[in-house]
């Protein structure tokens, strides 16, 4: 075995699962064998005294240097080269949970159980990596032919396909989250599903919901849904069925807290920072949507880059066997990012089921020996791909209707090839309404939305066309087209993935080079078409008899004197492989605060791959009307002119919290970094989760810290009033028992999803249009944060009318993460209820108890 075959949780020797019922009335000490599986025989109790020994001696010069951002006296102090007293801080759960069939997955268990009894533990073991190919999908799973098994080709991503020809770009992750709109969020997924399987995609590489946003400046923030683990669980949910529902595996990424570009990957000799986080937020806020994703049946997930408690996250036995297979009995199989794999035996046994692009030396033949020399049981490797297989049975990609895997995916589209059109008409409403609900507007003073009919507009802004060049230049990996660089240009998105290191660049606060549909990175889809703003004011302008004035180069542009209203269009940049390098850009601030100096009806739009801070000119009284556009996918342009000219009437609400100052974000508003006197873990940069679930409005609620604009906030046209609420909880003793008693499904006991109490409200449109208004649910939870979001619904209502809104609580949504019991626990007390606008509007209050 090679060094790089131990993983930091080493341990791989222990083969103890505990069950439930070993769990039940726990004295003292069986809570702590409890949360420590591995104290079950006298032998090991031995053991660990032992060790703890070693550890806590270990553990105290471990301590001291370990970092945080006072650690002093460090400067001398060699830089560590050895992780061996990280040992441990990710507990070791083994052997790896084997597929059981839970549920619906019974039969395809079955199916898989038959064909992989039929295969040699060659023809297993090919099935854990994936092949160098010919075609363009980033991944591919080789065929067994003499079994009728095809293959499978992986792609990404989440917003629509990535590098080929002849699909559409849905808006982005973090759109889908400010549109605050289930039934929309489901029929994207379907289309895009669609979209993968005309394709001869098997698995989307996607929804991203980690990051979720815990750095404000996080290069891949856009690509998820929220910083809220609520509101994305509840898009996750959407998204699986919505993909899945077409035949399609959804690949939910990155499995788990993936909070940061910044030195995500290994470059020996530093490794991957390491994500530190307790027990109570891993599962209240981090693991809380993967959960959904595993309770709407995903059939796969994506192990990440960077390391969890320092334990690599594709060897990390707590979070694959424990948290994913164990607790979640999660079916599916988990993939490991592109080149995630840093060990052979300790992957496998840690839960990792198969490596790509490919396994590298540390699978493939090594993987063969390793069962032949009793490294690795050969029932993990089963394991593995009975769960492949059960997922291509389950998905119905056996039928013959589903195309051969990569069957429309070119390797390169400058090379003759039959053209597969994977678009549908049918979807072009999705791309439009998707595109529209995204749009927050969170300034509109004395009514300057909608517009009307201008006589003249001027537009300004580099980010109001589209970019010079949307082609194919180089054609497979070296391709700006293929990571949506256009706005920055190739040389910023290909030094960031390459680590480059005489790469002497600031990294892009903007895309100079024109409007942003996506971010930039292994999330960008490649359309086939895209309106920017420039060309639908255009069009909208000449049908109106408007004219226009536009400047798209100066930052400090001359203005018409009797302009209507000058819009000004800017832009957030953000890339996979490096984060933001701050939370606003003086260009553009500078560009906007001219043309108000000059304009007193001046409009910014601002395509916003994350936060984006605005006090430098928020309250100047020539600005009138900011909307945050986000990433609206291809018809960015169409659903703006339908924003501006009133056509659509704003409904979204920002996914995140915006800021007065970055310093109210605390420290998370930038990534981790090594602090220049910490030499000690030059090599093993940490990234200390130690605020908790504090992230975001959270933080923002506890310190009493006035946001600029709060999470959950948006405009409308119209103006809404709610009232008549009413709050039921459930006073059945046996349904509020502490703990779940629900057997194990997919996404754990199934009792967490049992309705406790029931919350409703009327919305009446109290202004003079139909518009729609998303009513939110909060809930404080005791010992909790002051409030969380549990709830929310999007009712379409006519001016002068009213709606009713149901929310349903269920366990989960009450519960605490118990870290002796290792269960969620419902807890006595008294539940405090909101709703309203946003989560510092809310008029409506109400509370209700639990008894149990
Ligand atoms: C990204 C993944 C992506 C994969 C395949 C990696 O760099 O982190 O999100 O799915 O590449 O392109």
């Amino acid at each position: 075995m090679s060094k790089t075959d131990v993983s930091a949780d080493t341990g791989t020797a222990e083969h103890h699962k505990p069950t439930m019922s070993e769990q039940k009335k726990p004295s003292v000490w069986q809570r702590v064998q409890a949360g420590l599986p591995f104290l079950k025989t006298k032998k090991r109790i031995i053991i660990v005294l032992v060790v703890l020994v070693v550890i806590i001696g270990g553990g105290l010069a471990g301590l001291a240097a370990l970092p945080s951002k006072k650690t002093e006296g460090s400067v001398d102090r060699e830089p560590m080269t050895d992780d061996s007293f990280f040992y441990g801080l990710s507990p070791p759960v083994y052997p790896s949970p084997e597929m059981e069939g839970l549920g619906a997955w019974s039969d395809a268990f079955e199916k898989a159980r038959d064909m992989v009894g039929e295969m040699t533990l060659e023809e297993k073991v090919s099935l854990t990596g994936g092949i160098r190919s010919s075609t363009g999908c980033a991944g591919l799973l080789p065929p067994i032919r003499r079994l009728r098994f095809p293959g499978m080709c992986l792609h990404d991503a989440g917003q629509g396909l990535r590098n080929t020809d002849f699909v559409n770009a849905y808006p982005a992750g973090i759109h889908v989250g400010a549109s605050w709109n289930k039934p929309l969020a489901r029929r994207r997924a379907k289309a895009m599903g669609s979209e993968f399987r005309t394709k001869g995609v098997n698995v989307l590489l996607g929804p991203s919901i980690g990051p979720m946003g815990r750095v404000v400046s996080g290069g891949r923030n856009w690509e998820s849904f929220s910083v809220d683990p609520y509101l994305t669980g509840v898009f996750v949910h959407e998204t699986v069925n919505g993909v899945q529902e077409e035949g399609v595996l959804t690949s939910v990424k990155h499995f788990i807290a993936n909070e940061q570009e910044t030195n995500r990957l290994q470059k020996l000799p530093r490794e991957a920072v390491s994500s530190n986080v307790d027990d109570k937020t891993m599962h209240e806020f981090y693991l809380w949507p993967f959960q959904d994703a595993v309770h709407a049946g995903s059939a796969n997930i994506m192990c990440s880059y960077q390391r969890i408690n320092n334990s690599y996250g594709c060897q990390n036995s707590k979070t694959m066997n424990g948290l994913l297979k164990d607790e979640l009995g999660f079916q599916g199989w988990v993939v490991s990012d592109w080149d995630a794999q840093h060990a052979g035996v300790a992957a496998a046994l840690a839960g990792m089921d198969v490596a790509m692009p490919v396994p590298h030396d540390y699978w493939g033949d090594t993987l063969v020996e390793a069962v032949r020399n009793g490294s690795v049981p050969e029932s993990r490797v089963t394991d593995m791909v009975t769960r492949v297989i059960a997922s291509w049975y389950r998905l119905n990609q056996d039928h013959e209707d589903f195309p051969p895997p990569g069957a429309g995916m070119p390797m390169n589209v400058q090379e003759p090839h039959a053209i597969v059109d994977a678009r549908n008409t049918s979807s072009r409403g999705v791309l439009r309404d998707g595109a529209v609900e995204g749009h927050v507007l969170v300034k509109n003073a004395n009514g300057a939305l909608p517009l009307g009919r201008p006589r003249l507009l001027s537009l300004f802004g580099y980010s109001a066309t589209s970019a010079r060049g949307m082609n194919f230049i180089g054609g497979g990996f070296v391709d700006p087209l293929a990571f949506g660089a256009y706005p920055v240009g190739w040389e910023e998105v290909e030094a960031g993935f390459t680590m480059k290191e005489d790469y002497d660049q600031d990294w892009s606060a903007i895309g100079l080079g024109g409007t942003m549909i996506s971010g930039g990175g292994s999330g960008a889809p490649s359309p086939s078409t895209l309106i920017s703003p420039f060309e639908a004011i255009k069009a909208q302008a000449d049908g109106d008899g408007t004219a226009l004035l536009w400047d798209f180069e100066r930052g400090d542009p001359g203005v018409h004197a009797e302009s209507d209203a000058c819009l000004v269009f800017g832009n957030v940049w953000a890339s996979e492989s490096y984060d933001r390098p701050a939370l606003y850009d003086d260009y553009t601030d500078g560009l906007i605060l001219n043309v108000a100096s000059r304009c007193n009806n001046t409009m910014v739009v601002l395509h916003n791959a994350g936060p984006r801070l605005v006090d430098q000119w928020i309250e100047h009284s020539n600005v009138t009307a900011v909307l945050f556009a986000h990433l609206p996918g291809q018809d960015s342009g169409n659903a703006l002119v339908s924003i501006l000219y009133g056509g659509a009437n704003p409904s979204g609400k920002l996914p995140y919290t915006v800021a007065r100052n970055e310093s109210d974000y605390a420290h998370l508003a930038g990534p981790d970094v090594l602090l220049p006197d910490d030499r000690v873990h030059a090599n093993f940069p940490q990234s200390n989760f130690s605020e908790g679930v504090y992230v975001d409005y959270r933080h923002f609620d506890r310190q009493g810290i006035e946001p600029r604009f709060a999470f959950g906030f948006g405009l409308s046209y119209t103006s809404f009033a709610f009232g008549n609420l009413t709050v039921q909880a459930s006073r059945n003793a046996s349904t509020t028992a502490p703990y779940p008693t629900g057997p194990l499904g997919e996404g754990g006991p199934q009792d967490l999803w049992a309705v406790l109490a029931r919350v409703s409200a009327d919305v009446r449109n109290t202004g003079a249009v139909a518009g729609h208004e998303v009513a939110q649910l909060y809930v404080g939870i005791p010992g909790g944060p002051v409030r969380q979001l549990r709830g929310f619904d999007k009712p379409f209502v006519e001016a002068g009318e009213s709606a009713a809104v149901e929310f349903e609580l269920t366990r989960r949504d009450l519960s605490v993460w118990d870290v002796g019991a290792q269960k969620w626990h419902l807890q006595n007390g008294t539940y405090g209820v909101w709703v309203g606008s946003s989560s510092r509007d809310l008029p409506l209050e109400g509370e209700f108890a639990i008894q149990n």
